[in-house]
């Protein structure tokens, strides 16, 4: 099921690091660093904090850039009584195209449950922006077994609903959480096991269509030194990089992984 030809996706997820004009310094390094040819081979996408987003969408319009600009988290409402949040609408108004949703630090820390991700996807999806969701497992539940059961209910509850043209142009990122920010990866051949049951699974719950068409990311400690490996998975692809993306010479390696395969 896995020989659809799908576009790379490499995604940086800047999490509540680099203030606006970091992220002005970031993306014209990247933009130095990066070719046309690396645009043609892989989507890059970068998910600066909220306060970032306007002058980095006005850098990239004003100076043409590839990169796809996405946001981090949105509020499932429209608008309303919500202090501090920010709708999906307002993200599709600056020009954000994909939106991370459910990720494990907003599960953990912000108590975001299963039934918001899925009315996030929603709210996403109407803006027909694309959300890259999150799903993984903690480390007690891989210790228990239960890495399978915990994933695909995840997807299970985000994809609810949706019809075959929604699931199939989603990104799906697999982050196991005992491998975020640790220095610690699944292995590729144990990500490729985990990200191909994923793709069953939305075979079953969708179509075969949307299973071949979807994008699925692996996220956690990825680097440079481990990218050609991740990416030779054939259910892989794409990563969904945090620490590593806030150094633009890495995350260029990162993002140019093709030209170290052999
Ligand atoms: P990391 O984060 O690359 O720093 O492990 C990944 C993520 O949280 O998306």
């Amino acid at each position: 099921m896995s020989n659809e030809v799908r576009k790379p996706i490499i995604s940086g997820n800047w999490k509540m690091n680099h203030n606006h004009f970091e992220a002005i310094q970031s993306i014209q390094k990247l933009a130095y660093l990066l070719t046309k040819e690396d645009f043609v081979a892989v989507d890059v996408t970068i998910h600066p904090p909220f306060t970032d987003l306007r002058s980095s969408q006005t850098l990239i319009d004003a100076d043409d850039l590839q990169f796809i600009l996405g946001a981090q988290h949105c509020h499932e409402a429209e608008s309303g009584a919500f202090t501090g949040e920010v709708s999906a609408q307002f993200l599709a108004k600056l020009n954000v195209h994909y939106v991370i949703v459910g990720h494990s630090e907003r599960r953990q820390l912000f108590g975001e449950t299963d039934e918001q991700v899925q009315q996030k996807v929603v709210a996403i999806q109407k803006y027909s922006m694309t959300p890259i969701l999150c799903v993984g497992e903690t480390l007690a539940d891989r210790e228990a077994g239960l890495t399978h059961e915990k994933v695909l209910g995840q997807v299970r509850s985000a994809l609810a609903k949706r019809s075959v043209e929604h699931v199939r142009s989603m990104v799906i990122a697999y982050e196991p959480i005992w491998a975020i920010g640790t220095g610690k990866t699944a292995t590729a051949d144990d990500a490729q096991r985990v990200i191909s049951s994923i793709r069953e699974e939305v075979s079953k719950i969708s179509s075969p269509m949307a299973a071949s068409a979807i994008r699925l990311q692996y996220g956690g400690s990825v680097k440079a030194s481990n990218i050609v490996q991740i990416m030779s998975q054939p259910d892989i692809d794409g990563v969904l990089v945090g620490g590593a993306s806030l150094d633009s010479a890495e995350f260029a390696r990162i993002c140019q992984y093709r030209l170290r395969t052999a």
